[in-house]
């Protein structure tokens, strides 16, 4: 039962509330060195959250922190995520998919992009020295949930605020890997759109670019729908019938100036497997489709994967790589089991007390 076990090894972070107005997208790379900073910072980030939103009633400001596969090992000892690995980038014939670098992910969302840009200026802050921010995007939500091709983007997202809810179910991490319960993997990717192109196309012709009516946004039938077009390429129905399913929460961006519009994508699933399926078919294709014709009016400029922890992770995170070895020498290394953890006494506590915690700093 994935409800009760969500529920004993901790919540979620905040990611299957709905789609806000305002959102900021923090990727940034961990300096060499900066690793015991920001595992302070991952600490405190809870209570800098709160700082901002209590003073901003209805903002609502919610920030999912995620992890990249590379920084886990510079920042933590023990198990890992059993599905955690780099973006593999896609290169298909007509298409590619970079895999761009990123160790971290700030996913803010919020009513007003005030309290978001508060936030976002805090982790700033106190990461300075420690990471470089290697993208910001600024998320907007357009009218009618749109995207900025002017289609409806969302609709077809599985509902739910609960963990045992359709969306808990396509994101969230359950008994498969009881040690992250509730965690869940995150793929985000920034594509700009050729506006110029794309509004030369009829709209009955982009209509079958995406596979949905633009205007009122009604699912083409199957009969209708072409082989290519976005939401065909997308839906994947295993053979006993059950539809795989992401939990998506884009959002457009843009610049008038530097004439740059995208859609920031970002999905969040059980498994990654499930979105690298899906990139699959957009990129390299399949036997129903050469590519997802989306694509060609949608370029790629990064792609980056990440875990996103439960929200009890950054309560008591594991050891740092050189906590590990410092305990070891101080422990003496029978002390410790193999992933660096302290062995536990026949009390079932750990030996070691309080160091853990005083370690930390
Ligand atoms: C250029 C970036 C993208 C844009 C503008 C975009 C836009 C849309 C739109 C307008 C829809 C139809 C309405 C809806 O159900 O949400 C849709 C559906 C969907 N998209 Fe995307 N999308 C983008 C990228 C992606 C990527 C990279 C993936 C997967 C890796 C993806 C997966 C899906 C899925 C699973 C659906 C629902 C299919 C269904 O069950 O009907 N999208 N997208």
């Amino acid at each position: 039962m994935a409800s009760i076990t969500l529920s004993i090894m901790g919540d979620p972070q905040p990611i299957l509330e709905p789609l806000t107005p305002a959102a900021i997208f923090l990727v940034a790379t961990i300096d060499e060195g900066g690793e015991q900073t920001v595992r302070d910072f991952l600490t405190d980030l809870g209570g800098l959250r709160r700082s901002v939103g209590f003073r901003l009633p209805g903002a609502g400001l919610t920030c999912v922190t995620s992890i990249g596969s590379t920084a886990w090992d510079r920042l933590f000892t023990g198990r890992r995520p059993a599905e955690l690995h780099e973006f593999p980038g896609y290169s298909g014939a007509r298409h590619q998919a970079p895999a761009t670098p990123g160790d971290l992910l700030f996913h803010i969302k919020a009513e007003a992009q005030d309290a978001c840009f508060e936030l976002a200026m805090l982790i700033g802050d106190r990461l300075s020295g420690a990471v470089t921010i290697v993208d910001e995007t600024v998320g907007f939500r357009y009218f009618e949930q749109r995207d900025l091709l002017g289609f409806v983007d969302g609709t077809e997202n599985p509902e739910g605020a609960a963990p045992a809810s359709d969306a808990g179910r396509a994101a969230l991490i359950g008994d498969e890997d009881p040690e992250f319960a509730g965690g869940s993997y995150v793929i985000v990717q920034k594509y700009v759109h050729p506006m110029t192109d794309w509004r030369q196309l009829p709209v009955p012709e982009q209509e079958r670019v995406i596979g949905r009516t633009k205007l009122d946004d009604i699912e083409f039938s199957d009969a209708d729908k072409p082989a290519n077009s976005h939401v065909a390429v997308n839906t994947i129905i295993d053979p006993d019938g059950t539809q795989r399913q992401i939990l998506r929460a884009n959002m457009p961006f843009g610049s008038v100036r530097d004439n740059e519009f995208g859609t920031y994508y970002i999905a969040y699933a059980a498994t990654p497997s499930v979105t690298e399926a899906m990139l699959v078919r957009m990129f390299l294709g399949s036997d129903e489709a050469e590519y997802d014709r989306i694509l060609d009016f949608s370029t790629a400029v990064t792609g980056t994967s990440f875990f996103t922890p439960p929200q009890h992770f950054f309560d008591d995170l594991p050891a740092a790589p050189e906590q590990s070895e410092e305990l070891r020498e101080s422990l003496g290394a029978n002390d410790l089991d193999d992933s660096g953890t302290a062995a536990q006494s026949g009390d079932g506590s750990l030996a070691i007390g309080t160091m853990k915690r005083s370690m930390r700093k």
